[in-house]
Order: C-alpha cells, then sequence, then structure tokens
C-alpha cells in the first residue's frame, strides 16, 4: 500500500516536472531568428546563443575578465561611457541569464533613455550622484525617479524604458548586473531618429506631432 502510494506520488511529480519543462519556448537572446526550412550551405546557422565548448576543454579564463576598475573615457557629447560585460566579453555567461556593466558619467553626463529588451537591470553606485529613472507601460507612462548616492542600489525592470544623468559637480560611476548573458540595447533617440534607413520623416513628425523640419533636423542629428 505505501510502496503504491509512493509510485503514485512520484508519478504526479515527474508528470508535473516534464509539463514544466515544456511549459515555454527558451528565452530569446537575439532580436530575432527567422526559420529556415533546410541547411543551405549559403546561410550561415545561427543558434539561440552560442555554441558550447566541450567542458573539460573549459578554463579559469573562459569565465574571468579583468580591468573594469579602470575610469573610461567620457569625453564625447552624453558624457558618459558603458561598458557592457556580456557573453562576447565573457564566453563562460553562455546560457547563464547574467551580465555585468559599468557606466562612467562626467559632471552632467547622461545614459541617455533606453531599454533592454530581454534583461532587468539592478544598479549600484559607486561615487557620484545619479538622478535614474524608468517610464511604466502603457496606458499609465508613469514616470518613477530617484536621486542616488554612493552606495545606493535601484531597479530597472525588464523592457522599460529608463536612463541615469549625473547631477553632481563630480564624475560618477555606477555598475549594473543585468538578467541576461545578452541583455540588448535600444536607445531610444538613435533608433527612432538615427535608424538605418531613416524612417520617413512623415511618419515620425505624424507620431511626434512635430514640424517636418524639427523631424529632419533630429534625424540630421542622430
Ligand atoms: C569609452 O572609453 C573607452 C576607454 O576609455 C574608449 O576607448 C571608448 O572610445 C569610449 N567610448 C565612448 C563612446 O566614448
Amino acid at each position: 500500500m505505501m510502496k503504491g502510494v509512493h509510485f503514485l506520488v512520484a508519478a504526479v511529480l515527474l508528470a508535473l516536472a516534464s509539463s514544466f519543462a515544456f511549459a515555454s519556448d527558451p528565452a530569446s537572446l537575439q532580436d530575432f531568428c527567422v526559420a529556415i526550412d533546410q541547411y543551405d550551405s549559403e546561410s550561415a546557422v545561427f543558434v539561440n546563443g552560442k555554441f558550447c565548448k566541450d567542458p573539460k576543454l573549459a578554463t579559469a579564463n573562459d569565465f574571468f575578465f579583468s580591468g573594469l576598475q579602470n575610469p573610461r573615457n567620457t569625453k564625447n557629447q552624453l558624457g558618459s561611457n558603458v561598458t557592457l560585460l556580456n557573453v562576447d566579453m565573457i564566453p563562460g555567461l553562455n546560457t547563464l541569464d547574467i551580465s555585468l556593466a559599468r557606466i562612467d558619467f562626467a559632471p552632467y553626463g547622461l545614459n541617455p533613455p533606453h531599454t533592454h529588451p530581454r534583461g532587468t537591470e539592478l544598479l549600484l553606485v559607486l561615487e557620484g550622484t545619479l538622478y535614474v529613472g524608468f517610464v511604466t507601460s502603457n496606458p499609465d507612462n508613469r514616470l518613477i525617479t530617484k536621486v542616488l548616492n554612493a552606495g545606493d542600489v535601484f531597479v530597472f525592470p525588464v523592457g522599460l524604458i529608463h536612463f541615469q544623468f549625473n547631477v553632481g559637480k563630480t564624475n560618477a560611476v555606477s555598475i549594473s548586473g543585468l538578467s541576461s548573458q545578452n541583455p540588448g540595447l535600444i536607445v531610444i533617440a538613435n533608433s527612432v531618429f538615427g535608424s538605418n534607413p531613416p524612417i520617413s520623416a512623415d511618419v515620425l513628425a505624424k507620431a511626434f506631432q512635430l514640424d517636418k523640419s524639427v523631424v529632419t533636423s533630429l534625424q540630421a542629428k542622430f
């Protein structure tokens, strides 16, 4: 009798486990993956992520990066510089759902409004003062902001538009963990006004309720 109950419990657990295992598609690690019917020697094969090295051949350097302590050059238009350590920089991150970024800010430097389509971001301020925020999705589009100082931590939920702005008079430095080996980056201004080829100025003038000349001058900037 006991044995029968154990068997039943085991069978139910197994059924649950297998239904969980097949409950969803694997998360995508790239913008898209157009299916092809058959192997075609003309086209390279892409997988969702990277191929895996034989684990026996893995070395410590596959899991290692050195140099994140060095300040980055922020002498650019925005006054910020993002150093992202994703799977391309640390091959051992493949399949592990995590990556790391250092962001340097000159005084009044900005990491402009952007989203990570595949990763939530958890940011820690190491030095300086950052005004940060994100906007919730439709229909509320609520702006949630905070001024952060050294030691403060803030969450930017996956996919939401967010920014970081150095409102202090000194440099600022932050470190972020992101919940993907390849979180992706969409910078709003660059995507909208700097796409290649450009989005029709009529489309953007109507969408943003702008004069077409304003749209073309914005397009010239990005
Ligand atoms: C970021 O800093 C690195 C090293 O200091 C530099 O090579 C790179 O050009 C900088 N990137 C930008 C966008 O300024």
